[in-house]
């Protein structure tokens, strides 16, 4: 009981030093600005304010040396005179008395909390990650899209159910995978309105009697307004979950991609081939070819929910305020943000060393009755026959075909009228079309998936100029958005590159 100091497995239990690391850039700047409200509202002197700023950029400057990236600098295991420090907060607060001097480093904390600063760190930090995620989205969105442009007339079978469904182009799966991505463009820049206010200023939770300028602070990190209920402020993670949310459907997004290509790469579908730098051999089998990249995809996006499932798990337990909690809400931040960024990475390798079989992607698409659908849609267009009709004469011919081991598309006239008298639609009151086995010949034998695709025209189909109008418009898009970001960096770059200036000329 005797001695005071804390027993260091606690200390270390309790300490945020690793995922702190993150943030160590973001605290500094933090504090310049903070420091700089200071002076303008009168709460510290000048020369106070250059002892203060000074002794923050020597540390923004020696950053690296001063905290080991193992964490274990300021732990509690050589970290010399802030052995006890439990954060990054603390840690440099101390750097700063230390070399500016109790008189003066010890007048940065005023007005501020630890409360509102790891809050406004995670801000920051989480306004950088979207950033750089949203870049790396739109570069895996273009290069599908580029990808897209090039098999604008590669056929393959759709699926649904994994089951064979309609004729479809590759360039309509790696735009519907493009666009998945490009709404969680979306998605993260919805949630970086909400991430980028800051809540300095708020202090522990309900605020501070002393004379402070929110305002200023927020301008000065390049904050979009302040975030202003104090409460909320210092107690709020859901704009934490909201980013861990959107990089997990992200990744879902992700997944569903890898799967296909999955299936595709098995010897059965062998719609694709992976280059030998993105699959792995077999220790044992010599002639296999494992899609091991796409496979920790999934297992990553599986990860990502599970973060994001802790993270909610940790706020929603919180009576309002602060508490701590939180501190565990960043380790779980920083490996959402590492599985993103490494997933769209290892996505983007992946197709860029795939080999498309559309040869073999024909065939399958060729041999099959994925004509059926089409059959149906000649007879109402062609011959006004009522949809439920055309459906049942359709599903004649395609079962005839298969008693017969032929595809619709190759059944004789004769055949086609065994279709009909074996499934009653001869005597039945039909629509004369649907029965009449010469107009089922001429459609059948003049259907195929290239026809099939050349029909197609609605909205978003897979149809060959759907999907030349699709590319341009997704390419206008990737470049509208690149300009969207590169301001919103702007914006943050400018805020800092000024702050650094200003906290100079003190
Ligand atoms: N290390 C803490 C965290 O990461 C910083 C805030 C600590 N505040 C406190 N009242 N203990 O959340």
């Amino acid at each position: 009981m005797g001695d005071s100091r804390p027993d260091p497995r606690i200390l270390g239990y309790l300490s945020s030093a690793r995922e702190d690391a993150e943030i160590i850039r973001y605290d500094i700047l933090g504090s310049q600005a903070h420091v700089l409200m200071l002076l303008k509202t009168g709460l510290v002197s000048k020369t106070s304010a250059r002892r203060i700023l000074g002794a923050l950029s020597e540390i923004m400057r020696r950053r690296r040396s001063l905290f080991a990236r193992s964490g274990s600098t300021y732990d509690g295991k050589n970290a010399g005179g802030a052995a006890s420090a439990e954060d990054i907060h603390e840690f440099i607060e101390s750097l700063v008395v230390e070399r500016a001097g109790a008189a003066h480093g010890g007048r940065m904390h005023a007005a501020r909390s630890r409360n509102d600063q790891v809050a406004l760190d995670i801000r920051m930090k989480v306004r950088d990650n979207i950033n750089a995620m949203c870049g790396h989205i739109l570069d895996a969105a273009e290069s599908m899209i580029l990808f897209a442009s090039n098999h604008r007339r590669t056929v393959m079978p759709l699926y649904t159910h994994l089951q064979q469904a309609q004729a479809g182009l590759f360039s309509h799966w790696l735009l519907a995978h493009a666009d998945a991505l490009l709404r969680d463009y979306e998605r993260l820049s919805g949630a970086y309105t909400r991430v980028n206010k800051s809540p300095l200023g708020a202090g522990p939770v309900g605020g501070t009697s002393l004379p402070i300028d929110r305002a200023y602070t927020a301008e000065l990190l390049g904050f979009d307004g302040i975030l202003e209920n104090s409460l909320d402020a210092t107690g709020t993670r859901d704009f934490a979950a909201e980013y861990a949310a959107a990089v997990s459907i992200m990744m879902s997004n992700l997944s569903r991609l890898a799967e296909d290509v999955v299936v595709w790469s098995t010897s059965e579908f062998s719609f694709v081939e992976l280059e030998d730098d993105i699959s792995s051999p077999s220790s044992a089998m010599p002639q296999k070819k494992n899609p091991d990249v796409l496979e920790i995809t999934r297992a990553r996006a599986a990860e990502a929910a599970g973060y994001t499932g802790a993270i909610l798990g940790i706020v929603g337990g919180l009576a309002s305020g602060y508490g701590r909690d939180l501190q565990r809400t960043k380790p779980l931040l920083w490996m959402v943000s590492d599985a993103g960024v490494s997933a769209l990475l290892a996505v983007q390798s992946v197709l860029g060393g795939m080999r498309v079989n559309k040869v073999r992607m024909r065939r399958v698409a060729e041999a099959s009755d994925l004509v059926a659908l089409d059959v149906a849609e000649r007879l109402v267009l062609e011959c006004d026959v009522p949809f439920r009709t055309a459906h049942g004469t359709a599903a004649l011919l395609v079962q005839h075909a298969r008693a017969i081991r032929k595809s619709v598309r190759k059944m004789t006239m004769g055949d086609i009228r065994g279709a009909l008298r074996k499934g009653g639609a001869a005597d039945a009151k039909q629509p004369p079309a649907a029965s009449d086995p010469k107009i089922l010949h001429a459609i059948t034998s003049s259907l195929g998936p290239v026809s099939s695709l050349r029909n197609r025209v609605s909205r978003g189909s897979s149809g060959y100029a759907e999907q030349r109008r699709m590319i341009s418009a997704r390419k206008r898009t990737v470049t509208r958005l690149r300009n969207a970001l590169e301001e919103r960096k702007k914006g943050v770059d400018e805020a800092f590159a000024s702050l650094k200036k200003q906290a100079k000329r003190v």
